[in-house]
């Protein structure tokens, strides 16, 4: 049984404790800060209260969650079909846009059939128990995302780590512990706290050669790279390799929501045994339609991730010419690493106090002396809004006392 007073002690103490920050979102790519200092939150300040920052922790990379065809899509929806879908889909609550938005995500993504979940959270701990159990084994990237390592432990099956993107090591693991039974590799496409890619093409020849299915987390991908924003397997013309493919629409595609691309028998599997598919309501039919406008979108303008791209390059410019000369990743996600927890989380408040919100990364999230902080670049903000933002970012990330790495 755990001691939460004690828990929450050492938490604090280790400047890992995790407190809710009270945010309004006035727009524009602002965050304002409208917690009393009390219930503020430790990494950002008093100077922070009521001024707006730039939020560089938001995932709506494309800056759809505000775009006025998912807003129309969602009103039309909510008036015709209610606010919610009553019941799981195998009970009463299948929609006719759930079905449209699995089909335009299997075609989006190259594949035969799409199965909707209610987050990708919900995806990942679903979708592995449903393939492996407990005599089976998991080869696992170390810095997967929590939820696919939630979803290997809920299996029961041996899951055996390799180092990040370390495929030298993922292939002795395989030769020793791959076994006779199911096998499954799970990596991400893009890194959620590092903003790097995974060596797929290495990946996907080590499942073919030791005949393991893979799983491909596309959360941070899907919307952003290759034609149509379909995602890095797409971009290096893999997708019909992988045995598969999750994403979440909570993210690029601006809403709420998760989905599982695959052939359509691997969907049929999952819809008879992914739990967290099948005891569960059914995704709500204004996520649902703001999903539907959102794919339609990723084809029908090209230019949200032309002006996303442009962004990208102008903050690491910014960063470059502020004198960064850490490695600043192929991505929309930036980390810069930094000397602990602490040092964190007090970039984080100097930040915070000029106007920028930045998300301090610590342990548990990231592994032991991981520590960092992390910008996402998002169309909500303005060119030169990342200029200004990257040369306050770089003067006060080369101060000894942060980034002592
Ligand atoms: C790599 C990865 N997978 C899955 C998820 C979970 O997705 P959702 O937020 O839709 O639950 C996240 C979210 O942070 C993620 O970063």
């Amino acid at each position: 049984m755990i001691d939460i007073s004690a828990f929450l002690v050492k938490q604090q103490e280790a400047g890992n404790l995790r407190q809710l920050p009270r945010l309004e979102h006035p727009g524009g790519g602002r965050v304002r800060f409208a917690g009393e200092l009390k219930s503020s939150r430790a990494d950002l300040g008093l100077a922070a209260v009521g001024l707006d920052l730039l939020d560089f922790a938001s995932n709506d990379y494309l800056g759809l969650t505000r775009h006025p065809l998912l807003r129309l899509a969602a009103i039309e929806a909510l008036n015709r079909c209610g606010t919610g879908a009553g019941s799981a889909r195998l009970m009463s609550g299948d929609l006719e846009l759930h079905r449209q938005l699995e089909a335009a995500l299997a075609k989006l993504k190259e594949r035969e059939a799409a199965l909707l979940f209610g987050s990708g959270y919900l995806a990942n701990i679903g979708v592995i128990p449903a393939l492996v159990g407990r005599h089976d084994v998991i080869f696992s990237d170390r810095l997967n995302h929590a939820s696919i390592y939630d979803g290997c432990r809920l299996s029961g099956a041996k899951l055996h780590r390799f180092a990040h993107n370390d495929c030298n090591q993922l292939e002795d693991l395989l030769k020793r512990h791959r076994g006779r039974n199911q096998a499954l590799i799970a990596v991400e496409s893009l890194y959620s706290m590092d903003g790097d890619f995974a060596p797929l093409t290495e990946v996907v020849a080590l499942k073919e050669r030791y005949g393991c299915r893979l799983l491909v987390d596309e959360a941070h991908a899907t919307g952003l790279f290759g034609e149509n924003g379909a995602g890095l397997l797409a971009a290096r013309r893999l997708a019909a390799r992988v045995d598969l493919v999750m994403g979440t629409l909570g993210k690029a595609l601006g809403g709420y929501g998760a989905y599982v691309v695959a052939d359509r028998e691997m969907i049929t599997l999952l819809l008879n045994r992914a739990r967290s598919f099948i005891f569960t309501t059914a995704l709500p039919p204004t996520s649902s339609a703001a999903a539907l406008a959102a794919v339609e979108l990723l084809t029908t303008a090209p230019e949200l991730r032309r002006d996303l791209w442009r962004r990208v390059e102008v903050f690491k410019n910014g960063l470059k010419a502020g004198g960064i000369k850490a490695e600043l990743g192929p991505s929309q996600i930036i980390p810069l690493k930094v000397a602990s927890s602490a040092a964190a989380v007090l970039i984080a408040e100097r930040l915070g106090q000029r106007g920028i919100y930045a998300a301090a990364v610590r342990p548990p999230t990231v592994p032991p002396g991981g520590a960092r902080l992390r910008f996402s670049i998002t169309n909500h903000l303005a060119p030169d809004e990342l200029a200004a933002a990257a040369a306050i970012i770089a003067a006060e990330w080369q101060k000894p006392e942060f980034n002592q790495v």
